[in-house]
């Protein structure tokens, strides 16, 4: 647990760059590296000055996910719950408008933090914001997640695991654990094993492989592989989807 929790919450005091102050990062956001993966393998696709432009668009990410984004994000959203009172956690940002419907389930008094690492895309998701929506958008690394033990009632990762490396991924997996209060859930939608005979295994493995070098992981291990060992038999529910292409799991905090 990071003792300076919550501290990014508090306006940029004097220092920081005047870049950083015109983005409106506080301090401790201003200081958030972006990792050596992303700028590697996903500069293009969320980084890029040009990518939100591109990609923020609902039927490209639904082709990309083969016509699947509308289930895959109902599923997700209705497993974060029909209303979702209390603080919830999104993972990094989403193209598409994941994250709008699920403020639209937060009741007054409640709200939704979502953090991402990427300017961006934080960015991106302020300006698809409906004003006023009860949604806190904060830079910071998933691996490092700057929130006290125990203070979210959901969290949610949708797609986020299959793009990092295995020790992110694990890193990732623990503070999303660590910061939902017991019993709550964490809700993740991913890549999967696909039956045997799935004629995506032939056709859009190979190219993931080459655009998404840490995906096979996903459609070759079970989720607990990157569990910490306490919660290794704490999934509470599996469904998978398009002949196992894609998984939602639900791990109990
Ligand atoms: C959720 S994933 C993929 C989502 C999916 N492909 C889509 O947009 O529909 C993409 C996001 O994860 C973010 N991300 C990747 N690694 C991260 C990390 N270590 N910490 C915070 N955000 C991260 C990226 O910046 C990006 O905005």
């Amino acid at each position: 647990m990071n003792s300076s929790a919550l501290e990014h919450v508090e306006p940029l005091a004097a220092g920081g760059t005047l870049a950083d102050r015109q983005a409106g990062w506080t301090q401790a956001e201003a200081g958030i590296e972006i990792p050596r993966y992303l700028r590697k393998h996903y500069w293009a696709f969320y980084g890029h000055p040009l990518a939100v432009r591109v990609f923020e668009r609902p039927w490209l990410v639904n082709l990309i996910l083969w016509g699947w984004y509308r289930a895959l994000g109902n599923a997700a959203v209705n497993e974060m719950g029909e209303s979702l009172p209390g603080q919830s956690l999104q993972v990094a940002c989403v193209y598409g408008d994941l994250t709008e419907r699920l403020a639209e389930r937060v009741p007054e008094g409640s709200r939704l933090d979502v953090v991402d690492v990427l300017p961006a895309q934080l960015a991106n998701l302020r300006a698809k914001l409906k004003p006023g929506a009860p949604v806190r958008v904060m830079r910071m690394n998933s691996a490092d997640l700057q929130f006290r033990d125990a203070s979210y009632d959901r969290v949610l990762l949708f797609f986020l695991l299959h793009e990092m490396p295995v020790e992110v991924r694990i890193k990732t997996l623990s503070e999303a654990l660590r910061v939902a209060k017991p019993g709550a859930k964490v809700v993740l939608v991913e890549f999967a094993r696909p039956v045997p005979w799935h004629p995506l295994r032939f056709l859009w493995h190979p190219p993931l492989w080459f655009l998404e070098p840490f995906a096979p992981d996903l459609w070759r291990n079970p989720v607990e592989t990157w569990l910490p060992p306490s919660h290794r038999d704490r999934i509470v529910s599996r469904e998978t989807f398009f002949g196992g292409f894609y998984q939602k799991v639900v791990i109990e905090a």
